[in-house]
């Protein structure tokens, strides 16, 4: 008898496959009940949050919650009904993707549902046979899903060394000598793990040069990098390089959705091809009308970006000072690294310290970063207030004198992770 299909679900394979066989919900499915904010509820506890995506502060905001009761009133949760190409399709729809276009700088733009679903749909329509797809080895797991089933061969899927220029641009050299069709370039704006920004002022440079396209998926930019918050595009002044600028509304505008903006026709082609959209549910109104409001206070911003900065600027320069090793604060991500020897129970144990004194970080192993160090990877928001980062340092004091931490080793590795110029 050949293996029924179920039965690896009662072992400890597959994705974190031991915590879910041990029914964790700890460290991976926490529950956090509480609203998302600079404290939330874990474990019957207070925690300081250092692992929300909440950069502006928004998902706290009064003015959101408003814009989006006045929608459930006027629309109930159930509209539109339909997918967009058959009865899902509204002005207000329209509307806010012509604002989000304005916003990004492009003729057009067009919503997803999820950011995932965002980036499966763009790059599936826009792939096709022999279309090479080229990304970063750091990209996130959505970019590397849309372009693993967008290629028709495996070969026609290349991935180049993490920021790396020198390899971008081995790679174009090396696809152009037998490419039949089109190149799509997909890197992040910002790297959600490590927090370095995707060299784009290069990048935009290279795709000229070999004729390739540029997309790049904006998660962790978009709203937050450039002097108005329109993103890492705007940070490096190439906006009007980038092809497609893509965003999700899963982080800074606190909210559920992506969008992609592009030149009208490449939208309206999307519009059309977009399996992950063509044959989906429109997104809800109750969030088309509240996201509305959303971007309204992302474009008046400032002071929330100016305070975001200024807590990852302290967070990250207070745990210098205690000797952690801070990888590059380009973006407000600040990337701790300590030695860890590539043991997962070891930092398993300093996430169990941290959380015992209120800090709620998580945790960025090998094979994300090098086998020798754990990453905390602490995600500061504009609404984190002084007394937060004090007690954080604090923690982080008390972890480094009573796990004896010997934070003086070699940290090349990290360096090398943040690629060549
Ligand atoms: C770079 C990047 N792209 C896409 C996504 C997926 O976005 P969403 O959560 O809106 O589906 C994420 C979310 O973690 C992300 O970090």
């Amino acid at each position: 008898m050949s293996e029924d299909l179920f039965a690896k679900c009662g072992t400890d394979g597959g994705y974190f496959g031991e915590f879910r066989h041990s029914g964790d919900r700890y460290f991976t499915q926490p529950l956090l009940d509480s609203l998302p904010g600079r404290r939330m509820s874990f474990g019957g506890r207070e925690c300081v949050m250092w692992s929300i995506n909440n950069y502006l502060g928004l998902a706290e905001s009064e003015e959101v919650k408003a814009a989006a009761r006045d929608a459930l009133e006027t629309w109930g949760t159930s509209a539109p009904m339909g997918a967009r190409m058959m009865s899902g399709n509204t002005g207000e729809h329209e509307a806010f993707e012509k604002a989000l276009a304005d916003f990004a700088g492009k003729q057009a733009s067009i919503l997803f549902n999820y950011g995932y679903l965002g980036v499966m749909g763009t790059v599936s329509a826009l792939v096709g046979p022999d279309d090479i797809v080229v990304v970063d080895k750091l990209d996130h797991a959505s970019i590397i899903d849309a372009a693993v089933g967008a290629v028709q061969t495996r070969r026609n899927l290349r991935v180049f060394r993490h920021n790396d220029m020198e390899s971008l641009e081995s790679l174009l050299k090396d696809i152009n000598k037998t490419r039949k069709k089109g190149v799509l370039v997909i890197t992040e704006g910002v790297y959600g793990m490590t927090g370095d920004l995707a060299r784009l002022d290069a990048i935009c440079a290279l795709k000229d040069r070999y004729e390739a396209r540029l997309m790049i998926d904006d998660a962790h930019g978009f709203g937050v990098m450039g002097p108005s918050g329109r993103g890492t595009a705007e940070h490096f002044g190439v906006a009007d390089e980038v092809d497609i600028y893509f965003g999700t509304f899963a982080k800074a505008f606190a909210s559920i959705g992506g969008v992609s903006a592009a030149p009208s026709d490449v939208i309206e082609w999307i519009r059309y091809n977009a399996r992950t959209q063509v044959f989906a549910k429109a997104l809800p109104m109750v969030y088309v009308k509240s996201l509305q409001k959303t971007l309204e206070l992302v474009r008046g911003g400032q002071a929330r970006r100016e305070r975001l900065f200024e807590v990852a600027r302290r967070l990250a320069s207070g745990l210098r000072e205690l000797g952690f090793y801070v990888g590059k604060v380009e973006s407000p991500i600040v990337p701790v690294f300590t030695p860890g020897g590539g043991d997962p129970r070891v930092a398993m144990d300093w996430i169990r310290f941290l959380r015992d004194q209120q800090v709620f970080v998580t945790g960025v192993m090998y094979p994300v970063i090098p086998k020798n160090y754990v990453e905390f990877r602490m995600v500061p928001t504009a609404s984190h207030q002084d007394e937060d980062i004090e007690l954080t340092l604090e923690a982080f004091r008390k972890l480094r004198d009573e796990k004896k931490l010997d934070l003086s080793m070699d940290w090349s590795g990290i360096e090398k992770l943040y690629g060549s110029k």
